[in-house]
């Protein structure tokens, strides 16, 4: 595929020309349901692991908790009108589980099946495609309460959720992904614990991983069976991938470091979804360091995983940089699970509120790695979407005195790491959509509201929204995009 006319080289810093997208790109915002709906009891929604987590002393900076969020469960229509504004083709949520299922099994609660369709009708009646994440994190806290994710009933219990989920919304809703960041999920959850549910049991977190592997294999197969014929529905996953290089190239040590963060973070999610089977250095890894993973893959497992999928969804962000060390600090615990000898490295470049290095470089050698050692390189269809890029900035509580919220950083990072995936794109990479990390700001987790994301501004204090710059840079590329396209 050539394109080199879609691909100027440099940013809005040094740009040669405005950026204008590929006829047909898919160009979203992102965002979860946890961190945005707010509306926690409403309709008989249960509780997840992260309304628990939340309350939690100390888990979450000030105190913060989901309860309102950006309200967004009753400000919808609000935000649906936005992302028209802004000139969005796509827009990526996820559904809320315990919204539908408190409990995490039966019936659909049908004041949640209500909301998500008035959110999908809405989203069509204004041109914009739904493209719904089943799982971004709020398990009901039911299912922790058996065991959560370590717990092999937990797949069952995802596909079933997955399953009827889709008899209520696969009518308006062509594109489906199961799990968002499933490295996330596991190594955060249950390994670090800085996120929900806190645990730090690194046995645990691997289980983990192969079990919301095995719910988006089980997940992919019951809703695949349950598409009409010819209904063009699109089943995937998202992974958070990231590249990662040896601090120093010529030192064996480092590179071999470089292998085992890159299994561990990559190779251990992509292997088993798109091949069929865990990478045996990963598989060794954990046997040695962390528990024998006998104990929980059985045998038909990776073939179940290795659904065929239509999309795979890629978030990344920035990238890792790793070297060995000689003599390993006793640490607590960590989402690298038997990585002790393993430390992490900046390079010296800018970096985001959340501290991340900005190098737009490391989204292009993501998609290009990821094209030709698992999708159109080998021979195989595999649409690419990035379905989270993004950043945190310094911006203000409030709207300024003009009424605006000036974010040029936000803009020149959105901008750089777009021209980065398109020139992947241009070189042959199968890469289809963009969604921005975030429509509006929102709940950054662990570390609540102090961290903004969104290309629109969201004033808590009163739920006001304002189109940031970044968000007028959005709509602009829409517009110009459409226009020439
Ligand atoms: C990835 C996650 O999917 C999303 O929930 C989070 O807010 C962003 N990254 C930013 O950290």
């Amino acid at each position: 595929m050539t394109d080199t006319v879609h691909t100027p080289a440099s940013g809005p810093t040094g740009a040669t020309e405005p950026l204008v997208l590929p006829p047909g790109f898919v160009w979203g915002t992102a965002t979860a349901s946890y961190q945005i709906e707010g509306a926690v009891a409403d309709g008989g929604r249960g509780p997840s692991i992260w309304d628990t987590f939340a309350r939690t002393p100390g888990a979450v900076v000030n105190g913060d908790t989901g309860d309102v969020a950006d309200d967004h469960y009753h400000r919808y229509r609000e935000d649906v009108e936005l992302l028209s504004e802004l000139g969005a083709t796509h827009y990526r949520f996820s559904l809320a589980w315990p919204r539908l299922q408190p409990d995490g099994t039966g019936e659909l609660l049908p004041a949640g099946v209500d909301f998500y369709q008035r959110l999908v009708d809405a989203l069509l009646e204004k041109g914009i495609e739904p493209w719904i994440t089943l799982y971004h994190w709020d398990l009901p806290q039911a299912l922790q309460d058996l065991g959560g994710w370590p717990h092999r009933d937990t797949a069952d219990r995802f596909a079933d959720y997955a399953a009827r989920a889709f008899g209520k919304l696969g009518d308006r809703v062509r594109i489906w992904t199961t799990l968002n960041e499933p490295w996330c999920s596991a190594f955060l959850g249950y390994g670090s614990g800085q996120h929900a549910p806190g645990l730090t049991d690194p046995a645990a977190a691997a289980r983990a991983v192969h079990h919301l592997l095995l719910g988006h294999g089980r997940a992919v197969r019951a809703m695949r069976a349950a598409a009409p014929a010819g209904g063009d529905h699109r089943f995937g996953i998202t992974l958070n991938l990231y590249d990662v290089s040896p601090a120093r190239a010529d030192e064996p040590a480092d590179r071999a470091a470089a292998t085992r963060i890159d299994g561990l973070m990559n190779r251990i999610f992509l292997d088993p979804v798109l091949r069929g089977s865990y990478p045996t250095d990963v598989l060794d890894h954990l046997r040695e360091r962390v528990a024998d993973p006998a104990d929980w893959i059985r045998d038909g497992d990776t073939a179940e995983i290795a659904q065929p999928v239509d999309a795979l969804g890629i978030n990344c962000y920035a990238r890792h940089v790793v070297r060995a060390v000689d003599e390993p600090e006793p640490q607590g615990p960590s989402p690298w699970l038997g990585c002790e000898d393993i430390e992490f490295v900046t390079t010296g470049r800018p970096q985001t509120m959340m501290g991340w290095e900005i190098d737009p470089e490391g989204i292009y050698d993501v998609i290009a790695r990821v094209h030709r050692e698992y999708g159109g390189g080998t021979g195989r269809e595999l649409p690419l979407y990035v379905t989270e890029n993004g950043a945190a900035f310094d911006d203000p509580d409030t709207a300024g005195p003009d009424g605006a919220v000036h974010d040029p950083e936000r803009i020149a990072y959105l901008d750089g790491y777009v021209r980065a995936a398109l020139r992947a794109r241009a070189e042959g990479a199968d890469l289809r959509g963009y969604f921005v990390w975030s429509l509006m700001d929102n709940f950054e987790w662990a570390l609540g509201y102090t961290r903004r994301f969104g290309i629109v501004h969201v004033d808590y204090a009163t739920q006001r929204r304002t189109v940031k710059d970044s968000g007028h840079w959005f709509a602009g590329v829409a517009r110009r995009s459409r226009d020439q396209g």
